[in-house]
């Protein structure tokens, strides 16, 4: 595991979004796995900055809730519009998000396991972490080797997204987020974290047991993960662990 600490938020996206580039530049049919939520965000503006061709680049979003109308701002398939599709120009076709309106959403989330099978595996999967450790929305108590499928969401959860509707009880009280086991099958897992408010969980999931109380924790079995988090959410994380960390800052942090 690689970890760069980089001063600002926005730095993180600048490293995140140079590493994405490198892969892109390496294979230009690269499988991006697309978290959504605030911690990617500024990976996919820095990452519009940079001269690479996107146009053979697939997407399939890491999660979406069940049960808001086809269309709603706030549904991911329309965050991933916004925010990744057409800023970064990429083929609509070639992006995909689980079907949450589907009639049986189960099935739905079992059909996405295969879209990625049939898209020959994600290469580099962006992740945010929960307040809670979830990763997508595989909610603590989650097991390891869970695949995509449908996840009450917790109160913890619905109240951190209710900045994002105009009401707290309109946020959705189920999802399909791809499983555990479905993420530690992806090439890269690119984990993005900033804010003191992540310090803790992110210390927890890095240096704590792996556990399913934890579902981030799951990270540290797997042989390719890079953390990019800024100096806030790093506060936490122990030194000398064995894990690999530099400290990014300047024009290298995009700052
Ligand atoms: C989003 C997702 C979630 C978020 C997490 C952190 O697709 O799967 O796991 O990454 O809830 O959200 P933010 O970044 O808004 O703090």
């Amino acid at each position: 595991m690689e970890i760069f600490v980089v001063p600002t938020a926005s730095a993180t996206g600048s490293v995140a979004a140079g590493i994405l580039a490198a892969v892109i530049r390496s294979k230009p049919d690269a499988v991006l796995g697309l978290a959504t939520g605030g911690s990617p965000l500024p990976i996919y503006k820095a990452l519009a900055g940079h001269s690479v061709d996107m146009s053979s680049v697939s997407g399939l979003a890491l999660d979406e809730y069940v049960g808001l109308p086809a269309g709603h701002s706030q549904s991911y398939a329309e965050v991933v519009r916004r925010e990744v599709t057409e800023r970064l120009q990429l083929d609509p076709a070639k992006v995909a998000v689980p079907d949450g309106s589907a009639a049986d959403p189960e099935r739905a989330a079992a059909e996405y396991d295969s879209a990625i099978a049939a898209a020959g595996g994600i290469d580099v999967q962006i992740l945010g972490i929960g307040h809670n450790g979830h990763l997508a929305f595989n909610e603590p108590g989650s097991a390891l080797d869970s695949r995509t499928r449908v996840e009450v969401l917790t109160e913890r959860t619905r109240e951190a997204n209710a900045r994002y509707f105009s009401t707290p009880e309109e946020v959705p009280l189920r999802c399909i987020t791809q499983g555990l086991g479905t993420i530690m099958e992806a090439g890269h897992l690119l984990l993005v974290v900033n804010g003191a408010d992540k310090a803790g969980i992110l210390a927890a999931a890095l240096n704590g047991p792996v556990t399913a109380a934890c579902p981030a924790s799951i990270l540290q079995r797997h042989p390719h993960v890079t953390v990019v988090a800024d100096e806030a959410a790093a506060s936490l994380l122990a030194s000398g662990s064995g894990q690999v960390a530099v400290r990014v800052e300047g024009a290298a942090a995009g700052v």
